[in-house]
């Protein structure tokens, strides 16, 4: 236990005046949670310098709608100086003139203990994005780097929450993709069906709140409404504990958050997720991503993981 809410630890260590009885220590809800154990991360990120709406691939996206490149950029940055305030590392990859939609760097790749499972994206104006990402994967040493023959927009739709992929489908990721994923990835996935077209992605719908170890299953929130009935009550038995979303959560891209096991990025609106979130012991780190959701992004899609 780290130096977690070190003052609060106890209710109260004084006995009744009247009475010589031991009183032992009272756990609050603090002490409770106090096993949300933040670890290091790698990222990689692209900075949104020529991202705009210039087509729709979602219902988030209207090209008719004015986009503030600049302050994209700004919150960007914002949210790569609050991942590098946590301690976590990030990486960039430059961004490419006509790929408004590259700095959603989670959908060109999903890298488990150091194997890298790439990209094909549904729409053709995101085709291009996979393979300036698998240039930058083999650039920088990683040597099993594999490219799927079926949609897989990565980790948009695919969450590794330390013993399982869930991978989702439905909008975009091709279930015959996830076949693809555990045979290069190596690990068992888990598919879900998404319903709602303006949560087209896994990861709009669905967080690893804290990865699964020996000790504890995986903790997650999701958002029920986002998937077919099947799916919610395959989600119901595999995480009964799971934080349940609002609607109100999932429409300003509450979920589209990033956790390190502890320190949880958000959008700022989404505040009475971050107040479950408190409850269960995380802390929220709130940040502006107004310009990126008119897109349907969020801290999420701007960061790719890279485990190993
Ligand atoms: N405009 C992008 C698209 O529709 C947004 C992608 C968001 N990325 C994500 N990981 N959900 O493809």
């Amino acid at each position: 236990m780290k130096e977690v809410n070190g003052v609060n630890r106890f209710r109260s260590m004084t006995p009744p005046a009247s009475t010589a009885t031991l009183v032992l220590p009272v756990p609050t809800a603090a002490v409770a949670h106090a096993e949300r154990v933040p670890t290091t991360r790698r990222y990689l990120m692209c900075e949104p310098r020529h991202f705009t709406v210039e087509y729709s691939i979602n219902p988030w996206m209207d090209p008719t709608r004015p986009v503030d490149t600049a302050l994209a950029v700004a919150q960007w940055n914002a949210l790569v100086a609050t991942y590098e305030s946590l301690g976590h590392r990030v990486e960039r990859i430059d961004p490419v003139d006509g790929l408004p939609d590259m700095v959603f760097a989670a959908n060109s790749g999903t890298v488990i203990g150091g194997r890298v499972l790439g990209a094909r994206f549904r729409a053709p104006q995101r085709a291009a994005e996979a393979d300036h990402y698998r240039r930058w994967f083999l650039d920088h040493g990683y040597r099993d780097v594999v490219m799927p023959t079926r949609v897989n927009e990565a980790e948009g739709d695919l969450t590794w929450t330390g013993e399982v992929l869930l991978a989702g489908t439905g909008f975009r990721t091709d279930p015959a993709a996830h076949a693809e994923a555990q045979e290069a990835l190596g690990v068992p996935v888990v598919s879900l069906s998404l319903v709602d077209p303006a949560y087209y992605h896994l990861d709009v719908a669905l967080v690893v709140l804290s990865e699964a170890t020996r000790a504890r299953p995986a903790h997650i929130a999701y958002y029920p409404g986002a998937f077919s009935p099947g799916t919610r009550s395959a989600l119901r038995r595999l995480y009964p504990d799971a934080v349940l979303a609002t609607e109100a959560d999932a429409a300003c891209l509450g979920l589209n958050a990033v956790s390190d096991g502890r320190n949880v990025v958000l959008a700022a609106e989404a505040t009475h997720l971050a107040a479950e979130l408190e409850a269960h012991g995380y802390t929220p780190h709130p940040v502006d991503i107004s310009e990126l959701r008119k897109s349907g992004g969020g801290p999420k899609c701007c960061t790719m993981e890279l485990r190993g």
